[in-house]
């Protein structure tokens, strides 16, 4: 993304949180993904040197516990057939990934133990007894006034209690580095409500945390004392270093992992001496009836499904279009299908298919003649704005400014009414709507990139760049090849 410090445009490197493997991906997941699909689709546009990294945290007690539910003699096996099934899901949801992380990969396996000697030999480590309440759901020790009625917050299940010998790992010497930090780049956590949080948590003040556990069967070994694995948290975390020629970038996550990616991650970094992540950006949680979507609590949706119901671009729409970035929001087919039916079937695919028949039925199907520009200044100043909100993660913002100039499209119509024009003056208008349709279809792009390539080969560009975003491209005498209609009206079930 642009660096407004440096003045310079650097590479773009963006994260997910690897998602555990006791399940596939559901909304929520998928969630996070499109996300990150989005601002690395929207960077690769920008011709930014991009990496969008994903993967999976297969090192977790529910890996173990999953794979003997479902009957599976070999842990590696289970492993091995989710991270086949996650990968096809990312590919059939057309997810842009350039990287895939298992944290059972050798390769993995290796970076912890390295990144753990540099802690080690910071002398940031050391033995103790431990005793809390374990969240084998959050993978965490919760303090008792975390807790709701005794139980996990998020997983609504009572935490276990542990009394065992651990390696700590010294967070609390790292309070004042963090603290300094935030206070030095604002946007360092982002939201902002979000941001306060960590700073109020922090001026509580850090406890040092235990990094290994004693006696798992799963897990990296931990090398100071075999008889220990490294806890899952503090191997999955070091995924996001794999990538090192990128590394700072931006890790996107829930709000659920917020105080952890927060604290113990740019601790670690320190101590080991890495650069802090560029941001941290937390998303709210998706819920169905006001609970979070969630495996552990039974109420998954498949974004397969969905997708294959309504289409791909009609569930990336929703998503993005329906909840402020940073919010909670209610998931529901009944508002995908209003959103659906009157935002992309009557505004946007209307537009594109009254244009493409009024240019097929009076110019033979080949752009025509132009000149004036009646609707350069709108499609200029609304990229502007749409530029603006993406950076700034407001992508409901954004695509509600694309919305605003398909109405202007619309409406330019129906004042004009075409259908009434002939000549010069016909061609002028469909000229203009014709050259609206492309920059729509443009800044659509990261957001509905099925979509977008449709309606751009309908004008005949198959080949497309950030530089397109100038007006007047269209080339009199070009083919429109006019296609199916884009949304089909979907009746409530
Ligand atoms: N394995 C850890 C993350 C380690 S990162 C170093 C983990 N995995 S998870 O499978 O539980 O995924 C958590 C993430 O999935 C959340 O932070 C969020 O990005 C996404 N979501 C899971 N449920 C969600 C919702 N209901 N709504 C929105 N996002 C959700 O935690």
């Amino acid at each position: 993304m642009f660096d407004a410090k440096s003045g310079q445009v650097s590479t773009f490197y963006i994260t997910t949180p690897i998602y555990y493997i006791n399940d596939l991906p559901h909304i929520g997941s998928y969630y996070t993904t499109l996300v990150a699909d989005v601002l690395a689709r929207w960077n690769r546009l920008k011709g930014i040197k991009t990496f969008f990294l994903t993967g999976l945290d297969e090192n977790s007690i529910k890996t173990v516990k999953a794979a003997k539910e479902k009957k599976y003699p070999n842990i590696q096996k289970y492993a091995d057939e989710m991270a086949k099934q996650w990968l096809d899901t990312w590919k059939r949801l057309n997810v842009s990934f350039d990287g895939f992380v298992r944290t059972t990969d050798e390769k993995h396996k290796k970076n912890v133990i390295n990144f753990f000697a540099k802690v080690y030999e910071k002398g940031d480590i050391y033995k103790g007894k431990y005793s809390g309440l374990y969240c084998e759901g959050c993978e965490t020790f919760l303090t008792e006034s975390e807790l709701e009625k005794g139980l996990c917050p998020i997983h609504k299940k009572k935490p276990k209690e542990i009394i065992e010998e651990n390696y700590f790992f010294k967070l609390s010497k790292y309070q004042k580095a963090l603290l300094e930090h935030i206070e030095k780049n604002p946007d360092f956590i982002y939201p902002e409500t979000r941001k306060n949080e960590v700073v109020s948590l922090l001026k509580q003040g850090l406890r040092d945390v235990s990094i290994s556990r004693p006696d798992l069967e799963w897990g990296i070994e931990f090398p100071i004392d075999k008889k220990h694995k490294f806890w899952v948290w503090f191997d999955a975390l070091i995924n996001y270093l794999s990538q090192e020629d990128y590394w700072p970038g931006i890790n996107l996550i829930g709000k659920d992992i917020l105080r952890i990616h927060a604290t113990i991650w740019p601790a670690m970094l320190l101590s080991a001496g890495y650069p802090l992540p560029k941001q941290i950006v937390a998303h709210g949680f998706l819920t169905v009836n006001g609970r979070k979507i969630s495996k552990s609590l039974g109420n998954a949706i498949d974004p397969i499904k969905i997708s294959e119901k309504y289409g791909l671009d009609s569930l990336r729409y929703f998503l993005l279009r329906e909840t402020p970035f940073g919010e909670d929001g209610d998931f529901s087919e009944k508002a995908l299908i209003n959103r659906t039916n009157g935002e992309l079937a009557d505004q946007l695919g209307n537009l594109i298919n009254r244009v493409l028949v009024l240019v097929e039925k009076n110019f033979n199907g080949e752009i025509p003649f132009h000149e004036n520009n009646d609707l350069e200044g709108a499609s200029v100043a609304i990229l502007r704005e749409m530029e603006e909100d993406i950076e700034k993660f407001k992508f409901n913002e954004a695509l509600n400014h694309i919305l605003f100039l398909v109405a202007e499209a619309n409406k330019y119509i129906d004042e004009k009414k075409p259908w009434t024009l002939k000549d010069e003056d016909l061609a002028d208008v469909l000229y203009n709507l014709l050259e609206c349709i492309r920059f729509i279809a443009l800044m659509l792009n990261p957001f509905m990139p099925g979509t977008s390539e449709k309606i751009l080969r309908q004008l005949g560009i198959d080949k497309f760049s950030y530089k397109d975003f100038r007006w007047g491209l269209l080339k009199m005498g070009t083919k429109i090849k006019r296609e199916e209609i884009l949304f089909k009206k979907v009746e409530h079930g």
